[in-house]
C-alpha cells in the first residue's frame, strides 16, 4: 500500500491508464483519495484498513459471506479456469491424468509438486501399503459405533480420533513428522472407509491386503467374504482410480478451507482433515450426486423427462448434477467420468438410471434455460450411478469422496504450515445485536 495520494481518478482521463496496478478509491465520505496496489490481480483487505472517517473509526473492511470474492491463500497445487473447463494439478492436465496416471501416483505430486520418477513412486507406493492397517483398538473403537451409524460419521469420528493414536502428530513444524502423518492419512483412510461400510453391513471387518495396489485393495476390504484372496476386476479397479484422481483436488472448496483454516490453529493434521470431513459431509458438497441418484429414480422414465425439464425452468425444482460456482463450462471431470461410467457398465451391467441421465443431458444441453446460465453436467452427475453399480449405498458416496481428497486436503496443509504468509485464520463480522444493556435481574424481566 503506499501512502495516502492525491485523487488518481483522473488517471483514465490523462492517458495514465495501464501504466500502474493500482486501483484508485475515492472515500465519499471524506473526499480522500487512496491508492491501492493490484498484485496477481487482487487487492489486499487489509489496504481498506487505513479508509476511515475519524480517528477513532475502526476503518473499511470487506463484506464477503461465503467468500465468493475472496483469495483466502497462494497456492500452487491446483488450476481450475471455470469458464474453459479447465482443471489442472501441478500445472498437469486432469484429462492426462486420468488417463494415464494412477490415485498413488496423483497423490505423490499434489503432494510433492512434481511426478515421481520410478524409484521415488516405488518408495511412495511401499510406504503408502505398509501403513495401510490400524491400530487394533481403533478398530474396537468403530465397533462402538450403532449397528445403523452413517458410515460418513464414523470416518468423521475415527480420523479425529487418530490424533490420539499419534499425539506426536502435533509437531507440525518437524517435516519428518509431517511426512509420517500425510503417508498414513492417505494409507489409512480406505481401511476406516470400509470399516465403516462393512460396519453398516453388519459384516466383519476385512484387513488391507498388501499384495493388492491401493484401488484393488479397497475393493477387497469393501466385499471380501470367504474366499481365501479377492481378486479384483481389473477394470473395477481401474475404473474406482480414475474416480479417485478425479477427486483428489479442487483448490479451495469448502471442505478443503476447512482443514486450512481448522489447521491454522497449528492442531495436528487428523483434526483438521477431521474438519474437511464434517464440511463434505454436508448435502451441498459431498451429497449431490446422492441428490442426482433421487431425482432420477423420481423422473422414473425417458418419457418424463420432459415434464420434468419445465418444473426446473418454472423454479420448482433444480436439475441436480448441473451447474457449477467455478464452471461455466462443461465440467472436465463430468466427460471423463461418462467413459467410465460406460466401462463400469460393461462388468456390472447397464443401470437403466443411466438413460435417463444421458436423455437429460441431451435435451439440457440443447434447451435455451440452461445454455443462457451456462449449466452443463458437474462430476457428480454420473459419479452416483458408478458407485451404485459398484454396490454402494448412498450413505456411502461422500466417504467414496473422502477418500481421494484427503491427498488434497494433505497437500494444501502442507502449503499451508509453509506459507509465511498465513496465520490463525480469524474473519471479521458486521456486528448487528443490541448494545450497551443493563442486566436485568431475572424476577424482573
Ligand atoms: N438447475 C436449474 N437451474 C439452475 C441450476 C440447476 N442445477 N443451477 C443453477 N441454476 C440457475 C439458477 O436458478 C440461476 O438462475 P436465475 O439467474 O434465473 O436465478 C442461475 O442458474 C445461476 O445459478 P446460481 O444458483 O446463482 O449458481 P451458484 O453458483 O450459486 O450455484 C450450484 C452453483 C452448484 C450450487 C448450482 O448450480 C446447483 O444447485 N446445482 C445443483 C446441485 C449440484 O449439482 N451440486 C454439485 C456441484 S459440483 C460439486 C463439487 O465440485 O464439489
Amino acid at each position: 500500500m503506499t501512502p495516502e495520494t492525491e485523487a488518481k481518478t483522473q488517471a483514465g482521463a490523462n492517458g495514465e491508464v495501464g501504466q500502474r496496478d493500482t486501483l484508485s478509491v475515492t472515500d465519499n465520505r471524506t473526499g480522500r483519495s487512496y491508492e491501492v496496489e493490484i498484485t496477481d490481480g487482487t487487492v489486499k483487505a487489509m489496504d481498506f484498513r487505513q479508509m476511515k472517517v475519524s480517528d477513532e473509526d475502526f476503518g473499511l473492511m470487506t463484506y464477503d459471506p461465503a467468500y465468493t470474492n475472496t483469495a483466502s491463500c497462494r497456492s500452487s497445487v491446483t488450476f481450475i479456469d471455470g469458464d474453459a473447463g479447465i482443471l489442472e494439478y501441478r500445472g498437469y492436465p486432469i484429462e492426462q491424468l486420468a488417463e494415464s496416471s494412477t490415485y498413488l501416483e496423483v497423490a505423490y505430486l499434489l503432494v510433492h509438486g512434481e511426478l515421481p520418477d520410478q524409484a521415488q513412486l516405488d518408495e511412495w507406493t511401499h510406504q503408502i501399503t505398509i501403513h495401510t492397517f490400524v491400530h487394533e483398538n481403533v478398530k474396537a473403537f468403530m465397533q462402538g459405533f450403532r449397528h445403523d451409524a452413517h458410515p460418513m460419521g464414523m470416518l468423521l469420528g475415527s480420523v479425529g480420533a487418530l490424533s490420539t493414536f499419534y499425539p506426536d502428530a502435533n509437531e507440525i513444524k518437524d517435516p519428518e513428522n509431517r511426512y509420517l502423518q500425510t503417508i498414513r492419512l492417505i494409507a489409512k483412510m480406505p481401511t476406516l472407509a470400509a470399516f465403516a461400510f462393512r460396519h453398516s453391513n453388519g459384516q466383519p471387518y476385512v484387513y488391507p491386503d498388501n499384495d493388492l495396489a491401493y484401488p484393488g485393495n479397497f475393493l477387497g476390504m469393501l466385499y471380501k467374504m470367504t474366499e481365501l484372496k479377492y481378486e479384483p476386476d481389473p477394470r473395477l479397479a481401474r475404473a474406482l482410480d480414475i474416480l479417485f484422481i478425479l477427486h483428489a483436488d479442487h483448490e479451495q472448496n469448502c471442505s478443503t478451507s476447512a482443514v486450512r483454516s481448522v489447521g491454522s490453529s497449528q492442531v495436528d493434521p487428523y483434526s483438521a482433515v477431521a474438519a474437511g470431513i464434517a464440511a463434505l459431509y454436508g448435502p451441498l458438497h459431498g451429497g449431490a450426486n446422492e441428490a442426482v441418484l433421487r431425482m432420477l429414480r423420481r423422473i422414473e422414465r425417458t418419457e418424463n423427462i420432459p415434464d420434468f425439464i419445465a418444473g426446473v425452468k418454472e423454479g420448482d425444482e433444480r436439475l441436480m448434477g448441473f451447474g457449477h460456482r467455478v464452471y461455466k463450462n462443461y465440467d472436465p471431470r463430468a466427460k471423463i467420468i461418462k467413459t467410465a461410467a460406460e466401462d463400469v457398465f460393461e462388468v456390472t451391467g447397464t443401470n437403466p438410471l443411466l438413460d435417463i441421465a444421458l436423455e437429460l443431458e441431451r435435451i439440457a444441453l440443447e434447451d435455451d434455460y440452461f445454455v443462457e446460465r451456462k449449466l452443463y453436467p458437474n462430476v457428480d452427475f454420473y459419479s452416483g450411478l458408478i458407485y451404485e453399480a459398484l454396490g454402494m449405498p448412498v450413505s456411502m458416496f461422500p466417504v467414496m469422496f473422502a477418500i481421494p481428497r484427503t491427498s488434497g486436503w494433505i497437500a494444501q496443509w502442507l502449503e499451508m504450515v509453509q506459507d509465511d504468509e498465513q496465520k490463525i485464520a480469524r474473519p471479521r463480522q458486521i456486528y448487528t445485536g443490541a448494545r450497551e444493556r443493563d442486566y436485568v435481574p431475572v424476577d424482573q424481566r
